[in-house]
């Protein structure tokens, strides 16, 4: 079985190698995430918004592995950002999961309407109460992580972002790590752009690996866990082989450079109205 390494966070820690449920629903979801459990990976990402919950709670109640021994994170939608919102939502996640603690409970997007200090208030609850063992944020840019953080009310683990190689946010990356908190990275593959780039395919054949190969093996190095989303068991398989081969420094720098900005998701200033189509 492949031993996933971890970073720390302020409970436990977190697989550098998780699995993105995004747009997986009912039998699919549950069939891939009990495939991608029996491969070996520790670390599960769903969220409110995927409406896969439940299915993610069968497929780790199928006794494939212990539930202590997964890391789960799921993601409150931003229109229930508000104190007794967030502990409601927090509740239905925690018995549509069938589990009676989540590991990451993230704001999956920001919400200007809903004052922050309520937000991490109710965390801090949840917390407290051992109904999550850290709360965090997504897609939060460092201005909007430097407040939750200054709040000092519940201390803030990670900030999941797109992150890949044709989005380097080298800035950003800096900012969490100065505030104390994780990032990791959704969408490490750029929706199919990864495979379209010459150079990273260069690169792969050095070493007889793919493109999302490479782009996953970046991160690894990079120390950023990734939550690569796939359905096809050849892909599941496939992303947990980050950890048998590793890239020279030369090939290392030419991923860190490649000097794209190229973000698929909006961000800052868009609304959760246009957010339908967003994982
Ligand atoms: N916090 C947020 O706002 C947010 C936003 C977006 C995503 N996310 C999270 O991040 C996860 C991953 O992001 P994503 O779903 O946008 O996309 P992604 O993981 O970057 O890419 C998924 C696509 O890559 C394909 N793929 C996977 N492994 C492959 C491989 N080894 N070779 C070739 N193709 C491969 C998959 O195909 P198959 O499915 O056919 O195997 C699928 O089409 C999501 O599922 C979700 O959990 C979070």
């Amino acid at each position: 079985m492949t031993i996933i390494p971890t970073i720390p966070l302020h409970s436990g820690s977190i697989p550098l190698i998780g699995f993105g449920t995004w747009r997986l629903r009912g039998h699919e979801c549950r069939r891939a995430v009990e495939l991608a459990l029996e491969c070996g990976y520790r670390h599960i990402d769903t969220a409110a918004a995927y409406g896969n919950q439940a299915a993610v709670g069968e497929a780790l109640g199928a006794g494939i592995a212990p539930r202590s021994d997964v890391f789960l994170t799921t993601k409150v939608a931003p229109d229930r950002l508000r104190h007794d919102d967030l502990l409601a939502a927090a509740e239905e996640a925690l018995r549509e999961l069938s589990t009676e603690t989540i590991d990451l409970l993230l704001v999956h997007w920001p919400n200007a309407d809903a004052p922050m200090a309520e937000t991490f208030a109710a965390m801090g609850k949840l917390l407290d109460q051992g109904a999550i063992r850290n709360c965090g944020v997504s897609n939060f840019t460092a201005g909007r992580l430097a407040e939750a953080v200054a709040l000092g009310v519940a201390p803030v683990s990670v900030n999941q972002v797109e992150y890949h190689p044709h989005l380097n946010q080298r800035r950003l990356h800096e900012a969490c790590r100065g505030l104390g908190v994780a990032l990791s990275s959704y969408s490490p593959f750029a929706k199919g752009r990864i495979p379209l780039d010459g150079r990273l395919a260069e690169v792969g054949a050095r070493y007889g690996r793919s493109t999302h190969q490479v782009a996953l093996r970046w991160l690894f190095q990079r120390g950023i866990p990734a939550i690569p989303k796939a359905a096809s068991a050849e892909h599941i398989r496939e992303n947990l082989g980050v950890t048998e081969w590793a890239l020279s420094e030369e090939d290392f720098a030419v991923v860190n450079n490649l000097g794209h900005w190229d973000r698929l998701l909006p961000w800052e200033g868009s609304g959760p109205t246009d957010q339908a189509d967003n994982g």
